[in-house]
């Protein structure tokens, strides 16, 4: 594996396009012989197989976070490849509406999601466990138009008015300061505006874990972890093996974890204040569920922003999510707002534009290390630390991982104890299946160009390019369609499925 160095966020490095390396797969035998394909114990369950869907939000659920049937058809299709674990997408813990994403915050969700874990359970034929992501996160606005966030958004302060006053040369209404402000030109502007403001105008308002002016984010460390411990209560009558606590990307547990948390309540600054919401986090969902239910968490090797937590903070946050119990600890990259692209008028930022984003699901459009296994380095360092400090907590990984060769080196050097793949898995679902008949040569491979996470971005119902337009399997007028009418919303049915192993 190439030796991995972050460049420091400001720094651009020449962008290098690189193809899908070929690869040679396994017969059926050294499939079985293999580590991938062996089980590994996390906590109280066990996987059949070393191989991992990491969570995917495919914008499929209903406007109310409610299970559809598009969202099973959806998990199920994923199923069908018997993936070890099966992560179900970043499904929100309060009870407040979040548009088609799956939600948790109540009882009356819990239906739904137990036909959610049936129908993996099924077309998984009782191979694939299956784990529910939960997540808390903190609200974002649009960007606005310029006019709508003088008028509206900005909140008015005296320097604001003492500004536009001197620039005047009179006492101005709030309404006429409002109005002087929206006029100003750029470079003036700032000088009118905060950094903070600045940036509400060109990215839309984001609230942070630092904003203890806010009562409800002062208050988060009172609240998160009952409502974490209630998701995951109703995640196990659900039928889940298991929950993944969403600390990784832009949200909210993240930020407490970031070294950029500075809250002075003695939930930030310091790396055990840091630590310490996560923690009691935990503490409350492992009271919730008990030792017999696997509690795992997803957090970030390198945060991959400037002033942003590296793999020294990841060390120190992973064994002391091991000390504390944890069944496993799957390592993300990057992911965050802080450097993402400015969107456009009308439309969300979105933490997966910039170069941290880019570090979390990396294309061929990359540096000179390429996307190919670029974030097992950091598993590395993590399970080394957590090993060193005695404990034997599972490590997952993922990121640019598409072949058996790169997740059996990852797991022979020692750099996981699990290999995940997100990407490869939406492009052929049934990759893991066809690796363990021995019929690797039919893997549909990813091209790590992300389509499907444009169709994100956009909170359109996620497909793959490669078989979004292929509607040769079936009679078009069965195969459910996405809104627009034009894609297909599962992969194509392996038509040799039933063929014996070569
Ligand atoms: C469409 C899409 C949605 C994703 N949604 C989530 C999510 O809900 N939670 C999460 O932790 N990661 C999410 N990810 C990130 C993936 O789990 C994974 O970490 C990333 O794609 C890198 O792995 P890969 O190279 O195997 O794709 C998403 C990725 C994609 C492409
Ligand atoms: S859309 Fe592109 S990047 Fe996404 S899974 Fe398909 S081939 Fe891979």
């Amino acid at each position: 594996m190439t030796e991995p160095q972050t460049p420091p966020p400001s720094a651009t490095p020449a962008i290098v396009w690189h193809r899908v390396p070929d690869t040679k797969w396994p017969t059926a035998e050294e499939a079985r012989a293999s580590r991938w394909f062996s089980p590994v114990q996390l906590g109280p369950a066990r996987a059949r197989t070393r191989t991992w869907v990491p969570a995917m939000v495919p914008w499929r659920a209903t406007e109310d976070g409610f299970v559809t049937p598009a969202v099973l058809d959806w998990y199920g299709r994923f199923a069908d490849g018997r993936p070890g674990v099966l992560v179900v997408e970043a499904t929100g813990i309060r009870d407040v509406p979040s548009g088609p994403l799956l939600r948790i915050g109540h009882d009356r969700f819990v239906p739904g999601l137990r036909e959610l874990t049936k129908t993996v359970k099924r077309r998984g034929d009782g191979q694939t466990l299956v784990f529910l992501q939960i997540l808390d996160f903190l609200s974002i606005r649009r960007r606005p138009e310029p006019a709508k966030y003088f008028s509206q958004h900005l909140s008015l302060r005296n320097a604001h008015r003492e500004h536009a006053a001197k620039l005047a040369g009179r006492t101005l209404t709030d309404f006429e300061t409002r109005a002087a402000l929206a006029a100003l030109p750029r470079e003036q502007l700032e000088r009118a505006l905060s950094p903070r403001e600045l940036r509400d105008l060109d990215f839309g308002q984001r609230v942070e874990v630092g904003d203890l002016h806010l009562p409800h984010v002062r208050d988060l460390p009172n609240v998160l972890p009952s409502l974490f411990a209630d998701a995951a209560r109703r995640a196990k009558d659900a039928g889940f093996d298991g929950v993944e606590l969403h600390y990784a990307h832009a949200y909210t547990m993240a930020s407490f974890l970031s070294r950029t948390n500075a809250r002075d309540d003695g939930y930030g600054g310091s790396i055990e204040g840091r630590q310490r919401l996560p923690l009691e986090v935990f503490a409350a969902v492992r009271a919730a569920v008990g030792s017999e239910f696997c509690v795992g968490a997803r957090f970030l090797g390198d945060e991959a922003i400037a002033d942003g937590s590296t793999i020294e903070d990841a060390t120190a946050h992973a064994v002391a999510f091991a000390r504390a119990g944890f069944d496993f600890l799957s390592i993300s990259k990057g992911g965050k707002f802080d450097d993402c692209k400015q969107p456009k008028v009308g439309e969300a930022a979105y933490p997966y534009t910039g170069p941290s984003g880019h570090e979390c699901m990396p294309t061929v459009r990359s540096d000179a290390r390429g996307p190919f296994s670029r974030n097992a380095h950091l598993a590395r360092d993590i399970r080394s630390a957590v090993r060193a400090a005695g404990f034997e907590t599972p490590i997952v990984t993922a990121g640019g991982i598409a072949s058996f060769e790169q997740a059996e080196a990852i797991l022979r050097d020692g750099h996981a104890d699990v290999v995940a793949a997100a990407r490869q898995s939406l492009a052929d679902p049934d990759w893991f299946r066809k690796i363990e008949l021995g019929r690797g040569s039919e893997v549909r491979r990813c091209k790590f160009t992300n389509y499907c996470e444009g169709l994100d971005q956009k909170h359109k119902q996620v497909t793959c390019q490669l078989w979004d337009r292929d509607f040769t399997d079936d009679a078009e007028a069965a195969t459910p369609r996405s809104q627009d009418g034009k894609r297909r919303l599962v992969a194509p049915k392996w038509a040799d499925d039933a063929r014996p192993p070569s």
